[in-house]
């Protein structure tokens, strides 16, 4: 399974184009040692000519421009793109879908939840329909069956509901349901190897341990280091309890929970602008380092 990280960071990406915070300013002017980065997206491959695209990222413009892999080869207009999931139904992670509308219709697998979403208060499938058949909708069931997309016929994917939060414009905003965010155990089935993915997770419980332990690799919501680092950093008054992002730090925070996992290659990805292990001689990052977790970033490729 070849696995290319497009997007390394949180919504607003790094720096965010509003922000004069020390490090999105640091970033601009050269005084920190930290490398830019795109909203967060992964593409996967199990031969490295079809790829699937999870998450479909604002940035994705300039993603596809970065990676040869994904350009058109084949035919006067072609893309690698062979089909996308979903793992919820934010900006960051669905507005690239918009950009692709010359290359309509998309296969594009979501739950019902996120499908409402993007039918309704950001209505995505709707106006995509408007271009050559739009967005064909594959329902991700979330009774963790697992699910195939033809293109990469040797992976199997399947979706594990987690607890993290909705986008602004869902009714369940504030009060999550299974669906509203999913994550992907995804198994190559020639290797046996298996990825857990999970840009957005608030909450860790049994099950989630589970599938955790049975991966290979985990790479996972690293949005903010400190649960207040949002108020802390003076640029917004939500917690990450709040957006549905568990901090690294604190008590039973992301560090704890990797502590019980020896065995894989740990990654976080989906990283906020605010986040100090963006910046590569900060103690958060040597702490990271020394505990044998990576910092995802653009341009990252794993092969499992
Ligand atoms: C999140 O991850 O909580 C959202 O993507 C935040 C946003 O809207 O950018
Ligand atoms: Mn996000
Ligand atoms: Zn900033």
């Amino acid at each position: 399974m070849y696995i290319r990280v497009l997007g390394s960071a949180a919504g607003g990406g790094f720096p965010q184009w509003n922000c004069n915070c020390r490090q999105c300013a640091g970033v601009r002017n050269g005084s920190l040692r930290a490398q830019r980065r795109t909203q967060s997206s992964i593409a996967l491959s199990d031969d490295g000519v079809d790829w699937v695209l999870c998450n479909a990222s604002p940035d994705i413009r300039a993603q596809l421009d970065s990676f040869t892999p994904l350009q058109p080869a084949r035919r006067l207009r072609d893309s690698a793109i062979a089909g996308v999931v979903l793992l919820d139904s934010q900006i960051d992670h669905c507005t690239g879908l918009l950009s692709l509308r010359e290359g309509c219709p998309h296969d594009v697998w979501c739950s019902e939840r996120v499908h409402q979403d993007l039918s309704s208060g950001f209505p995505l499938f709707t106006m995509l329909a408007h271009w050559n058949g739009g967005l064909r909708w594959q329902p991700i069931g979330l009774d963790r069956e697992p699910f195939q997309i033809p293109a990469c016929a040797h992976l199997q994917f399947r979706a594990i509901p987690l607890v993290s939060n909705a986008p602004p414009y869902s009714p369940n905003r504030g009060n999550p349901q299974p669906g509203d965010t999913i994550g992907l155990f995804i198994e190559d089935l020639r290797s046996g190897a298996s990825l857990f993915y999970a840009p957005g997770l608030g909450q860790v419980d049994d099950e989630l341990l589970g599938w955790m332990q049975r991966a290979d690799c985990l790479l996972l919501d690293g949005t903010l280091w400190r649960d207040d680092e949002m108020r802390i950093c003076e640029v917004g008054q939500s917690l990450g309890s709040d957006m549905g992002h568990l901090a690294q730090s604190g008590p039973g925070g992301m560090l704890e929970v990797l502590e019980g996992f020896g065995r894989q290659r740990k990654v976080l990805i989906h990283i906020n602008n605010t986040n100090p292990i963006l910046d590569e001689d900060s103690a958060e990052r040597a702490l990271l380092e020394r505990r044998g977790i990576e910092v995802a970033y653009d341009g990252m490729d794993i092969v499992l």
